[in-house]
């Protein structure tokens, strides 16, 4: 193995995922940029082993220990780029912590990220789930990222389309982008901004705060002050954020469910397909604020699930399989988990 890079082994990961999963990494390097990731790749004892990404481990569920390789990107800075077609480009390494450079935006005078305040992770993670919140997805103001490919060892600039940008997806979750690191993002901001409140829960929380002509400050506040009221605090209480992603039906399915359950949450999609809320059918099955073992159904919010104190991955995996199995018998909808089994 190569003696020049900071290898470490063994090397305890319960503090580096939010769910705070006591998880052992068989080998660990932080990673600042392509340097690392070249000699990990040229050096024949780590190039075949098993690799993971690690940002802010806000999306994922170690069911066991890693026995491979942990590359913990850690690599920091941000630049306003400049001015581009009528927006600014912004760009910042993976590593950045994603909340800290929200607010870094606010602060420069650029909205456009507002929306997208207070979301656990970092900046590498962003394109990789397509992140999302209160009406704002990465890809409405991405521009394009560089990535290390580990196959080849080139370093590659992918653009929108070539990210196959999805709900809650992208092409680095699939075979073709598993090789690709993120290594930094460029975002695309209005150079001229209006509030994004087609949220109708941020647009209420906004007119009921008496802001009439809101600054992108104001919207990333009061996202914060929404966020805060339902969703746990990963430093107080392991988690995920949203466990399962909103599961999509057929609008016939969804007609059959509303016959009989007229209350139930949904929204057409583009495509004629409906999108119903993972949260309400949870609660609906009795599961917000029930616990298995150490493992939890925040009170606040149905759609995540916490560690209560000492939980392992597996007992997080039960009580999500037992959700599943309720949802599933009583709308038969099959509810599909955000987070990364590892
Ligand atoms: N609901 C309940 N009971 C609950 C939770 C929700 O009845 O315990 C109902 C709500 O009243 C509402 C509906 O279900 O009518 C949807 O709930 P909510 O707005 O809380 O969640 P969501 O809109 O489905 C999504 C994202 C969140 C994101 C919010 C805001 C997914 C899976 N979740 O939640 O993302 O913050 O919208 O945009 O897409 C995340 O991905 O980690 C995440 C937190």
């Amino acid at each position: 193995m190569q003696a020049d890079l900071p290898l470490l082994h063994d090397f305890s990961l319960a503090s580096l995922n939010t769910f705070r999963i006591p998880a052992r990494a068989r080998h660990y390097l932080r990673v600042d940029g392509a340097a690392e990731l070249d000699t990990v790749r040229r050096d024949p004892a780590l190039a075949g082993l098993p690799r993971l990404v690690l940002g802010g481990g806000s999306n994922m569920l170690f069911t066991r220990d890693f026995e491979g390789i942990v590359l913990h990107m850690t690599g920091v800075g941000k630049e306003v780029l400049g001015e581009q077609d009528g927006r600014i480009l912004v760009r910042a390494k993976a590593g950045e912590n994603w909340h800290a450079f929200v607010q870094w935006t606010l602060a420069q005078g650029l909205g456009g990220l507002e929306n997208l305040s207070l979301i656990p992770g970092t900046v590498g993670a962003a394109p990789i789930q397509n992140v999302g919140a209160y009406g704002t997805e990465t890809r409405d103001v991405f521009h394009s990222l560089t990535a290390y490919d580990m196959a080849s060892g080139e370093v590659c600039t992918l653009g929108a389309a070539a990210c196959r940008f999805a709900y809650r997806d992208s092409i680095f979750k699939h075979p073709e982008g598993r090789d690709l690191v993120v290594l930094d993002v460029t975002f695309a901001l209005p150079a001229s901004w209006s509030p994004n409140l087609r949220y109708a829960e941020l647009a209420r929380a906004v007119e009921e705060a008496g802001l009439a002509s809101p600054t992108p400050q104001d919207i990333g506040r009061t996202v914060e002050a929404i966020r805060r009221r339902k969703l746990p605090d990963p430093a107080e209480i392991g988690n995920a954020g949203s466990f399962f992603k909103n599961p999509v039906v057929s609008r016939e399915h969804c007609a059959r469910l509303l016959a009989e359950f007229p209350l139930l949450v949904h929204h057409a999609q583009a495509d004629g397909s409906e999108k119903l809320a993972a949260g309400w059918l949870i609660d609906q099955c009795g599961w917000k604020g029930r616990a298995l073992g150490a493992a939890g159904v925040y009170p606040k919010q149905a759609l995540v699930l916490v560690n209560l104190g000492g939980a392992t991955g597996e007992e997080v995996v039960r009580l999500a399989r037992a959700i599943q199995a309720d949802v599933k018998a009583k709308y038969g909808v099959e509810l599909e988990p955000e987070p990364v089994f590892i």
